[in-house]
């Protein structure tokens, strides 16, 4: 078998187009859905998300606050400009870019945000929503996982699910989503007995672990659904650095029924997923319809 390349990057134009068209019918009733991104220190990676996350923001017609901060910014000034951001009627989504300077505490900074206007989801009380089947701020790659396996298999109902990873931003998250779905659902991690036997059952293997290959194509049954979080830069042959998955696609693209590739699979609809959340923000926030097919 050679499995259907899922394509995330068409996908994510796709989502982004309906959050532009979203936008347009918000800025109709006299609203622009605004979006703040605070960046703290000089972290290269997280410059480039930030700095992407600004342009997309700007090209769905929204508004983009950018706040960056200096790396020695105390947490008591960063947790002030959070109330700011809270009080502010113009920013109905705010992000706090991770990770955080050694000296700041993320649980107490993320907790700080209006948790209506946490398009991330980690807010305690989100987490809280979703894991018991409440309306919550969903964290947008799960969202985007979600997204993508609901447009490839439709009804998810009854599908044994095996999450690979139990990070608080996608493994448990993606897990909750998929609990919501009528997926049985596994939470495999790095002291799981018989990993590859576990991804064997699975109809949808989530692989997000941040190890660069280590699900070959032998641990997949075949036909099943694989979504790939993972994006890992390792050396090439050639001495260049290249982006790889979780799982090992050769071999795996052999075995499933479809796979996302790395790079141009989760990775775009992560933004994509942002610029949604911030869309459904602005409408609860005005208590206005919710958008249709960018919510979980
Ligand atoms: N750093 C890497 N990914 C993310 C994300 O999804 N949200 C935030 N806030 N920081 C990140």
């Amino acid at each position: 078998m050679t499995a259907k390349i899922l394509d995330g990057k068409a996908f994510a134009a796709r989502v982004r187009a309906k959050v532009a068209d979203h936008v347009t019918d918000l800025k109709r009733v006299g609203l622009v859905p605004g979006l703040a991104v605070v960046l703290v220190g000089e972290d290269p990676a997280s410059q480039v998300y930030v700095r992407n996350k600004g342009r997309q923001t700007q090209e769905a017609g929204m508004k983009s606050f950018e706040h960056r901060l200096p790396a020695d910014t105390s947490e008591a000034a960063l947790l002030d400009l959070i109330g700011q951001l809270n009080a502010d009627p113009a920013v109905h989504g705010i992000l706090v870019q991770l990770p955080l300077p050694g000296h700041m505490n993320a649980d107490l900074v993320i907790n700080a945000i209006d948790p209506a206007k946490d398009v991330d989801g980690f807010h305690i009380s989100n987490v809280g929503l979703l894991g018991t089947g409440q309306k919550a701020m969903v964290p947008c790659t799960p969202l985007g996982c979600l997204m993508l396996l609901r447009d490839h298999l439709g009804d998810l109902s009854g599908m044994e699910a095996v999450v690979v990873g139990r990070s608080n931003i996608v493994g448990k998250p993606m897990a909750q989503l998929l609990l919501g779905e009528n997926c049985t659902v596994t939470t495999a991690h790095s002291r799981t007995r018989d990993l590859p036997e576990v991804c064997r059952r699975a109809d949808i293997l989530v692989a997000a672990v941040g190890r660069p290959e280590m699900i070959p194509g032998d641990w997949i049954r075949p036909g099943a659904t694989v979504i790939d979080v993972g994006i890992n830069r390792v050396a090439g042959a050639d001495g260049n650095n290249r982006l790889v998955g979780d799982v090992h696609f050769d071999s795996a693209a052999q075995v499933a029924g479809a796979i996302t590739p790395v790079p141009g699979g989760v990775g775009p609809m992560t933004i994509a997923c942002l610029l949604a959340n911030t869309v459904t923000a602005c409408c609860r926030t005005n208590r206005l319809p919710e958008p249709e097919g960018l919510t979980a």
